[in-house]
């Protein structure tokens, strides 16, 4: 939820244009709207360009300068203006600030800072950011000072004004005099890039935004704040104002894992990624597996979370673990409180992230840890706060996720639930054996032929009003998924059912040609899954079958391989594919859908 990007010593000075082509990389983040603050070299003033809209096409005519900050909206507090654009200005517009998250108190500070006649230019929260700088620094308004001083009073000033501030909240802050950036984080991601051969520094809400000039990284961690000028970089404890050493780490991530390379969209090379992604999980460390089936199977009882496709997760793996032999609850998180008293020091969450960032699910495994509970998170981003906040990490693994729509870190959070139900069942070996031969079926069948095939699907889809998707057991939270994948990239309303569900009622809603995905499996319920078929078949509705196998009740059949339970991820997959045709064919932006942001940090 929102973008934030800075440069520091810009190797080609012309700090604007770095900023504009890095926020492009974050604009998933948020695109309401797109602003940048540049301290020209020609000139005394920052200068500032801020519109609403995409940055994607978006051009800046910003002066050249070696420092700058930018930052892509996804709009909470005032509309979408090019006003309340970021970055925000104080009084005396020397100080710039950009933020992502909620001040929660805004109001109230606001209140105090007007009648301090402090001017407000926007409606948003982050303004009243720079003018608590801005009071903080008011005593020394008209002393002469050296940069170094001023640079001192403007960190305390800083450190003043976050500590006040309530939320989750990261900030970015470009102060005109000491041409420095100052960023604090709390809750809110930031991560800083040092780039070595070039002297210059980079701050962002994600990797990727510089992952062209670097992948020396330092993850800000909640409670520090960083004070980055042409000198270098300084972390403190912003709580305590105290200095602390600063060491950066190297990530394996490549130049190429930002870049669509040759593909129209993210997405669809996220679809395609899969196949890569997923042959990765046979390597996870063993003993990190090892350790936790232990956990699972010595009495703790599992709980299961996520949001949205992330719960989706978690539900298919409660049927997964039950598979197993194994009791597990699946909520999603943002449902989780009324049922937190349950949990104690006997509990075990299976906390389920892309981003590990979300609110909902933040405030979920907080709540939990309160009460004890130990804390195991399947996260795919680096540096996160579930990540600090898990006793075990499960990395994901499946590089950065730059289309909204999650895809590939679903598909690999899913098989690693899969292989965590097997190893519980001391079938460790088993486990990586059905993998691999998941992505040897995925190397065969995820390929043109199968898009050509839901390219014509959609063409005959594209004008319906609303197609249901059901499934039965483990197919039905791949139902869930399935039509969430159609709904969020092409906004054609897709609904999913427990296929038992549809005679208790929603089998009301199905008519004459009424699409109807059924999604199958060669398991158990086979038969069952074909019955309710054979039901919506009577009323007319449309079956077309995603299985391995073909049935009189299928009106067209998207043949998919068979792989035991991981059957669900081809399921799963001919979703992502076809939302992502639809989407194509209903005029949607298939890697930004409306409304969404990446990752969701506020409640
Ligand atoms: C769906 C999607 C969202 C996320 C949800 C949780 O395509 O991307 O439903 O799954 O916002 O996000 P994470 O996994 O980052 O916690």
């Amino acid at each position: 939820m929102c973008g934030i990007f800075a440069v520091v010593n810009d190797f080609k000075k012309n700090a604007a244009q770095t900023v504009l082509a890095g926020l492009k990389k974050l604009e998933y983040r948020g695109y309401d709207s797109w602003g940048i603050a540049v301290k020209p070299f020609s000139a005394l003033t920052l200068s500032i360009d801020k519109h609403i809209g995409k940055i994607g096409e978006a051009k800046t005519n910003l002066p050249k300068g070696g420092i700058a900050i930018g930052h892509t909206r996804w709009a909470t507090h005032g509309g979408v203006t090019d006003l309340n654009a970021h970055p925000h200005l104080d009084c005396n517009k020397k100080i710039a600030v950009i933020h992502n998250g909620i001040v929660e108190n805004f109001h109230k500070l606001k209140k105090n800072l007007l009648k301090q006649k402090h001017q407000f230019l926007s409606e948003t929260d982050t303004e009243v950011i720079a003018h608590l700088i801005e009071h903080y620094l008011s005593p020394l308004k008209n002393k002469k000072m050296t940069k170094s001083k001023r640079q001192k009073a403007l960190i305390k000033a800083v450190f003043n004004t976050f500590n006040q501030l309530i939320g989750s909240n990261a900030i970015g802050i470009l102060d005109l005099e000491t041409e420095s950036i100052i960023a604090c984080r709390n809750g809110s991601p930031l991560v800083v890039g040092f780039d070595k051969k070039n002297q210059q520094f980079f701050l962002a809400s994600d990797v990727p935004a510089f992952l062209k000039y670097t992948n020396q990284v330092y993850f800000l961690k909640d409670g520090e704040t960083v004070l980055i000028d042409k000198n270098g970089i300084k972390l403190f404890n912003t709580k305590s104002g105290k200095q602390k050493e600063i060491f950066f780490e190297q990530l394996d991530w490549q130049i190429e894992d930002a870049e669509k390379s040759g593909f129209p969209h993210f997405l669809i090379k996220e679809i395609y990624e899969q196949k890569e992604v997923i042959k990765k999980i046979p390597l996870i460390n063993e003993k990190m597996i090892k350790n936790l089936t232990k956990l699972i199977n010595h009495d703790y009882k599992i709980i299961l979370l996520g949001c949205g496709s992330a719960f989706y997760c978690a539900l298919a793996g409660k049927y997964l673990f039950a598979k197993a032999g194994i009791k597990a609850e699946a909520y999603g998180a943002n449902e989780f409180l009324p049922f937190v008293k349950f949990v104690d020091n006997k509990t075990l969450i299976l906390a389920i992230s892309q981003s590990g960032e979300t609110a909902d699910t933040l405030i979920a495994v907080k709540a939990a840890q309160k009460n004890g509970a130990k804390i195991a998170a399947i996260i795919n981003a680096r540096g996160s706060s579930l990540e600090r906040l898990a006793d075990i990490v499960i990395p994901v693994g499946a590089g950065p996720e730059i289309a909204v729509v999650s895809t590939k870190a679903f598909t690999a959070q899913l098989t690693i639930l899969y292989f965590l139900a097997k190893a519980c069942q001391n079938q460790f070996l088993l486990g990586k054996n059905q993998i691999k031969k998941l992505v040897d079926n995925l190397n065969l069948w995820l390929n043109p032929h199968l898009s050509n095939q839901l390219i014509m699907l959609a063409k005959t889809l594209v004008n319906e009003q609303h197609i249901y998707v059901v499934g039965k057991n483990l197919n039905f939270p791949a139902s869930l998924e399935f039509a969430l994948k159609i709904k969020e990239t092409s906004y054609l309303h897709a609904e999913a059912f427990a296929a038992g569900e549809l005679k208790h009622g929603v089998i009301t809603l199905i008519q004459k040609n009424t699409p109807c995905f059924v999604l199958a499996s060669d398991d158990e319920v086979k038969n069952e899954i074909l019955s309710s078929a054979a039901e919506i078949k009577a009323r007319g509705g449309k079956i077309i079958g995603i299985a391995p196998f073909d049935s009189p009740e299928f009106d067209q059949l998207i043949k998919t391989p068979d792989n035991d339970e991981l059957n669900i991820i081809f399921n799963i997959i001919v979703g992502q594919l076809l939302g992502y045709y639809l989407g194509i064919g209903r005029g949607a932006d298939p890697d930004k859908p409306r409304n969404l942001a990446k990752s969701v940090t506020v409640k």
